[in-house]
């Protein structure tokens, strides 16, 4: 027997396959459309499209395998998270997903902390509301789409849509459902408080369960269009980043992962919910039941390096990109790169940041500028996890996942720039990995014992000197820029 791993990411679907030891079998993923950009910071996808490539993905991951619909014992889902998908009365999309990097709700979000209150909005759902997260999106389709609003009877997160192709069901887990801002972290269930406090009907939301639960069974016609059998369990699942940490092992406190997809996320697993009082990092349920985790987040962290290859040197590929940053010395001879090209999360939880290299010289060659953004993102992801530490999570080691994962260059400059060792595992497949295995752990009836039986540390960079000195000293160099650009941000704006 087999167990699936379904990610719905923000550049595809990927689906994947592991045995009963949860060793990975096969992969597939079937890439989504370009998101679509109506305006500088917005950002939509058709939830109609991660339906299809999720099929296709699971086709493929079964053809590639050679392995039958009826050899899966049963499917977890994971997914991008914030995005919100809006459903009509028949079950249809009414409107493209405004997804987790659309940053056109800061008045919305304003104005629901004006209503509301920050403290109660803490008290409510744990966290601060941020332009990320669902609710300030949907209240944005309130006010400028009333039109629309006025069709919505459901509200669902991206894999919890593909959940509903699949099952039919209206469902959703703990951990994605944390990012909503309309979720009592503390409690593990949906707060009604704000729900009331904002007016959005409760009756929208969907059923949530903690992540290994079995939420519904694949539906007669989702098993003919996806070559599963109908009857197979589907586990409720997790957002992608607390599925990858369950694919990374993160599932007690002590050890930390870094996750550099289009996002990069440091997080960490906590047995109680610990909070930094500005915000600056998410506190969320985890998806090992009864425990929760923090996270910071860099908006552009593989996007950085998407848009460089994408704009300015089309035809490389991400090897061809590192191999020439390794050409540039620590530092790329004074030159910084701020990541904000979809506006920042961590530290700054500012939607109208922007990126920008400062420090450029007729000297600096395209090795230089690669190097650079290697280099911002590292220091923004190390922004993160100071404020993780200064919680009070001691951290030894960072387990390193993700496409930034497969560049040696880029782990050594991670472990260099954090001044701690880095390492990766056998299997780095992340967040559909860990979808697999949450589907997985209930053969073992826990989620700690899969993972823990299914990750392998195998590579570990240790920071080196000269450069960790080195990026000690011009960290803080990179942190005086974003407090300098600010008010610049501001007009950029207004122009
Ligand atoms: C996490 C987040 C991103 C998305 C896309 O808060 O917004 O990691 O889930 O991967």
């Amino acid at each position: 027997m087999f167990w699936l791993g379904i990610d719905i990411g923000t550049g595809g679907s990927r689906a994947i396959l592991v045995n009963q030891a949860g060793r990975l079998q096969a992969a597939y993923t079937s890439p989504h459309e370009e998101m679509r950009m109506p305006k500088p910071l917005w950002a939509e996808q058709r939830p109609e499209n991660w339906w299809q490539a999720a099929q296709a993905a699971i086709r493929g991951v079964l053809a590639e395998a050679g392995v039958h619909g009826s050899q899966i014992r049963a499917l977890g889902l994971s997914g991008q998270m914030h995005g919100l998908v809006l459903l009509d009365a028949q079950g249809e999309v009414i409107r493209p997903a405004l997804i987790w990097c659309d940053q056109r709700s800061q008045a919305q979000v304003d104005a629901i902390h004006a209503k509301v209150g920050r403290e109660k909005v803490l008290a409510y759902t744990a966290n601060p509301v941020i332009t990320g997260f669902t609710l300030p999106k949907l209240i944005w389709v309130r006010d400028h789409e009333p039109h629309l609003y006025a069709r919505v009877r459901r509200v669902l997160l991206p894999k919890d849509f593909v959940r509903y192709k699949l099952t039919g069901e209206y469902a959703s887990d703990v951990s994605d459902a944390s990012g909503t801002s309309l979720f009592d972290v503390v409690g593990r269930r949906w707060s009604k408080a704000m729900c009331e406090a904002v007016e959005v009907p409760w009756e929208w939301l969907p059923q949530v369960y903690e992540s290994p639960e079995v939420t519904g069974v694949v539906s007669a016609a989702a098993a003919e269009a996806c070559g599963l059998k109908a009857g197979t369990p589907v586990v409720a699942g997790a957002g992608d980043q607390a599925a990858s940490a369950v694919g990374n092992g993160i599932v007690q406190a002590g050890v930390v992962s870094c996750t550099l997809g289009t996002s990069g996320v440091v997080f960490a697993s906590q047995q109680q919910p610990v909070y930094d009082p500005a915000g600056r990092v998410h506190t969320f349920c985890h998806a090992v039941p009864g425990t929760w985790h923090v996270m910071g987040v860099t908006q552009g962290a593989g996007l950085s390096l998407q848009w460089f290859r994408n704009q300015l040197a089309p035809g490389l590929d991400y090897d061809q990109l590192t191999a020439e940053a390794a050409q540039s010395p620590p530092g790329a001879q004074g030159l910084f790169w701020l990541p904000y090209l979809m506006g920042e999360r961590t530290p700054h939880l500012d939607a109208l940041a922007r990126g920008a290299w400062v420090g450029l010289t007729a000297k600096h060659r395209r090795a230089d500028l690669i190097r650079a953004l290697l280099e911002g993102v590292s220091y923004s992801q190390k922004d993160c996890l100071e404020i993780i530490e200064a919680m009070g999570t001691p951290v030894e080691k960072i387990r390193l996942s993700g496409g930034g994962a497969k560049s040696s260059f880029w782990r050594q400059l991670l472990a260099d720039v954090f001044g701690k060792p880095v390492v990766t595992l056998e299997t780095q497949e992340g967040s559909a990995y860990g979808a697999a295995l949450l589907a997985l752990s209930r053969e073992y009836g826990s989620v700690q014992e899969t993972a823990r039986l299914a990750t392998r540390e195998v590579d570990q960079s240790l920071p080196q000197e000269p450069a960790t000195s080195f990026y000690r000293r011009a960290h803080p160099v990179y942190q005086s820029l974003y407090p300098a650009l600010k008010p610049i941000y501001r007009q950029c704006q207004d122009l």
